[in-house]
């Protein structure tokens, strides 16, 4: 990977194809033209202006993170190799924006089996994300863990998530029962620098600290010690992703409409929206990408999906977001996006290149219905059946479009994920919402701690409490 090359990185860029997208192909009635792009005009100058004054500025910290990380890299590579050492699981314990990032690049980038590989294939610990307080779940870990083999790392900005406290409660008390004052080597705290409460307990514990900075928010923080600690620990280069993200941020900084891929494809989703498209399928060609699609599910539906706009007004504005998989979903999902509602915009992602070819055997010459398959590959027959798809969608007039990556690496995944965060920060000023707030996953948030009899959340309580009781009758 020689990213510092700029061929090497030219060879590397992502391709948007927005072609199934327009008029032209898809047909008038559901596409658009360049008359449409016209008319938007003044939406998309407002956008690119609100999002280029905004970069590095409040909740847009995350802009700077390809670019003002290097100590920190530095420590978290240092730290990474220490723990390679040292244990041979790491475990992080997060919820949301805390736990999706570290999932998907993690599938992305490692060996598709990587926790079930010898460790002398492996070379790197086992990595595991427990992103809920299923008590089985738990339980199932700890059945399979060696503690005196591992190192957990707590992940949570607001330091207060019940679910990742209630995580580093449970796990802690098993660490200093086992090992009293050297449970401390056993667990890092990735938090807040100032705010919340993990950092108080990570000073009192002595804990190794990172910090997540103020201004960027959980769904956006992959790029921040949160996802590249995991990352750097799993073996990948954390340096070539953050140089895939700079590459993407100054494409992204392009005014031109057309050069933009973040900001065409912001324009592009918002006229769906405009047209009653309220639904967004992501469908990634490649396993490596499958959990690309949580991750964006999470960071479109919470920035975008809010009750009032910039002014106050109710505007219940937002996609909901589906993830799929190509080609599983071709045999469940497709029939529906091909012929249910006119709801969707169908985001496509293909991976040129694969990391390996298997070949399709020969075999069966006799039975020409399964041999036209021999002499061929997987790798053609996943492209092939992708293409089938994008021709199936487009000739029933759905839109669709398509991200290709020429290959899947830590440069062009750090590419990805910017390109969304960049496309998400453009649809949201272009619907003039608050694209990085979350009242609604905060008011869950604090009924929890009402429910818990947490100080401080009396009054919710009271209002739970006098809720209209349920009526058994509506109950079978
Ligand atoms: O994007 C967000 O802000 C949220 O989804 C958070 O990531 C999630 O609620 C976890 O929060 P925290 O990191 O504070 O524990």
């Amino acid at each position: 990977m020689d990213y510092k090359k700029t061929d090497w990185r030219k060879s590397m860029e992502l391709k948007v194809d927005y072609n199934n997208m327009m008029a032209d192909y898809i047909g008038a009635d559901q596409g658009f033209t360049l008359d449409d792009f016209s008319a938007n005009k003044k939406v998309v100058n407002d956008a690119y202006k609100t999002v280029m004054a905004n970069r590095g500025k409040g909740m847009m910290g995350w802009t700077e993170l390809p670019y003002n990380q290097k100590e920190i890299v530095a420590d978290i590579i240092a730290t990474a190799k220490d723990i390679k050492k040292k244990f041979d699981n790491f475990v992080v314990l997060g919820i949301g924006g805390s736990a999706l990032g570290p999932i998907a690049v993690f599938q992305a980038l490692c060996h598709l089996r990587h926790n079930e590989l010898p460790k002398s294939k492996r070379k790197f610990p086992k990595l595991y994300v427990e992103d809920n307080v299923d008590p089985e779940r738990m339980a199932a870990l700890l059945d399979v863990l060696d503690l005196d083999k591992t190192i957990f790392n707590v992940v949570t900005k607001s330091g207060a998530t019940s679910e990742t406290m209630a995580q580093y409660l449970i796990i802690m008390d098993i660490l200093k029962k086992k090992y009293g004052e050297k449970a401390k080597d056993h667990m890092i705290a990735t938090t807040s620098e100032n705010k919340g409460n993990l950092i108080k307990i990570a000073k009192v514990e002595g804990l190794k600290t990172f910090y997540i900075p103020d201004g960027v928010g959980g769904r956006f923080s992959e790029l921040c010690p949160v996802g590249l600690l995991p990352a750097a620990v799993v073996g990948i280069d954390i340096k070539a992703m953050l140089a895939g993200a700079q590459h993407m941020d100054k494409i992204c900084k392009n005014k031109d409409l057309r050069k933009n891929p973040a900001l065409i494809t912001a324009l592009l989703e918002f006229m769906a929206m405009k047209k009653g498209k309220n639904i967004s399928v992501m469908m990634p060609y490649a396993d490596s990408l499958k959990y690309i699609a949580d991750w964006y599910c999470q960071l479109w539906g919470e920035s975008l999906g809010k009750a009032v706009d910039n002014d106050g007004n109710e505007v219940f504005v937002g996609q909901t977001p589906v993830k799929a998989l190509g080609v599983t979903d071709q045999h469940s999902q497709v029939q529906l996006y091909r012929e249910g509602p006119f709801d969707k915009v169908i985001t496509i992602i293909a991976v040129e290149s694969f990391r390996k070819t298997v070949d399709i055997s020969e075999g069966c010459k006799d039975i020409p219905d399964v041999s036209f398959l021999c002499g061929h590959t997987m790798n053609e027959l996943i492209n092939t059946e992708r293409k089938a798809t994008e021709y199936a969608l487009t000739t029933a007039h759905r839109l669709n479009y398509t991200i290709t990556l020429p290959e899947v690496n830590a440069f062009t995944i750090g590419e990805l994920l910017y390109l969304f965060e960049m496309e998400t920060a453009f649809t949201g000023a272009m619907l003039n919402i608050n694209t990085f707030n979350q009242p609604g996953v905060e008011g869950g948030k604090n009924a929890t701690y009402a429910l818990f009899g947490r100080k401080g959340y009396e009054s919710t309580k009271q209002e739970m409490d006098t809720a209209p009781k349920k009526n058994p009758e509506y109950v079978c």
